[in-house]
């Protein structure tokens, strides 16, 4: 029997595939979704759970219908939870499933909007609109749930700088506790993928940086602290779950192709729907695990602690220093507000 204190729960059902996302999801009938409840259920009784933080991610876990996912919630050990996360798609949001999620201890909601503009929604293949993302988050509020995340996109086909502004705006205008920019990312096997290869998607990295830095201004100016290279959050309001994955803690994913790391094991499930079996345990040194906290960590703002970085990296370090990508501040190594912008160039230091 294990401990864990951060569990992730991974749905893998979406009404339809975004053109841009490799996330493993199907369509799934009524009972290809018992099955996973029942497969979902029988992985967890494997495990003694105590968890702190709990994320339902998908997929797009709002799609289970509500009889099965109450089979699923009753099961899940939510006693010791602070903050538990279901992922929505604003298609599958319902007042029952919103109060379902209350009646269980779910406090956190974090929904892909992506867009708030009907045509961008239907350039990424959306199965909404901007109109039932407004009313989806509405549904929510009226239901009790005081934290909100909404995961927006940029770096888009098509999209200008302006329609980005005229997307946030809209969204700050909501006022959730927690905003997720992603800059689109081309994903082997997805539609936009297609698309890139037959040039018909040019990536724009000068726009991206531009709209990035755009993001940074207008939440920082609206009250939201950026406190990872892609998420703003209130004060208070950052995501406890995620942050732990960052600071390199021990987890477990449940489900179809779930991560997990436990002690010195690393394993994924393999993604098949029903019948899912955990793959070869990795075994991971110190060393690696070092190496990998320190280099998420620095895609935080809050950086790392000198103690995990000193006498190993001093050499980076002192380089990543004169480029004015890290700083001190006291006992931590923190990214400087360039070092955030090519984030990805400074973790590669520490790997
Ligand atoms: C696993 S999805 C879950 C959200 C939910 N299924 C939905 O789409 O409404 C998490 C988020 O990852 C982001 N994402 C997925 N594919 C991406 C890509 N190729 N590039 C950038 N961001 C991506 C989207 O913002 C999405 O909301
Ligand atoms: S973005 Fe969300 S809804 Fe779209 S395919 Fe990926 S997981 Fe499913």
């Amino acid at each position: 029997m294990t401990k864990v204190e951060h569990l992730y729960v991974h749905v893998p059902f979406c009404a339809a595939k975004c053109n841009y996302c490799a996330f493993y999801s199907e369509a799934g009938s009524a009972e290809q979704m018992g099955a996973y409840v029942d497969g979902a259920l029988a992985e967890l009784s494997r495990y003694e759970l105590q968890p702190r933080t709990i994320f339902f991610g998908g997929g797009t876990p709002s799609l289970l219908p509500a009889t099965l996912m109450r089979r699923l919630l009753e099961k899940i050990p939510a006693g010791d939870v602070e903050e538990w996360t279901i992922e929505c798609n604003p298609a599958t949001v319902s007042t029952e499933k919103a109060k379902l999620f209350r009646e269980f201890g779910v406090n956190r909601i974090s929904m892909g909007v992506q867009a708030l503009d009907d045509a961008m929604l239907e350039v990424l293949g959306r199965v909404h609109s901007e109109d039932s993302a407004v009313r989806s988050y509405e549904k929510l509020r009226a239901a009790g749930f005081e934290n909100i995340n909404l995961d927006l996109m940029f770096g888009l086909p098509g999209q200008t700088m302006a329609h980005w502004q005229e997307t946030l705006r809209r969204a700050i205008a909501l006022q959730p506790e927690h905003l997720s920019t992603y800059c689109l990312i081309l994903e082997e096997d997805t539609e936009f993928w297609r698309l890139f290869q037959s040039g018909r998607i040019k990536p724009d990295a000068e726009q991206e940086l531009a709209m990035y830095e755009a993001g940074i201004e207008m939440l920082s100016a609206a009250g939201y602290r950026q406190y990872e290279i892609s998420n703003f959050a209130k004060p208070g309001r950052e995501c406890a779950h995620n942050i732990a994955y960052w600071e390199g803690k021990d987890y477990l994913g449940i489900g179809p192709s779930a991560c997990s790391t436990i002690g010195d094991r690393r394993w994924q499930n393999s993604a098949e729907l029903t019948g899912w079996k955990p793959g070869r345990a990795e075994v991971i040194s110190q060393e690696l695990r070092a190496s990998e906290r320190a280099a998420f960590g620095m895609r935080m703002n809050a950086g790392v602690p000198g103690e995990l970085v000193r006498g190993r990296w001093d050499q980076e370090i002192a380089e990543l220093l004169s480029a004015e990508l890290v700083q001190w501040r006291g006992d931590r190594l923190q990214p400087t507000r360039r070092g955030i912008l090519f984030a990805d160039e400074v973790a590669a230091e520490f790997l």
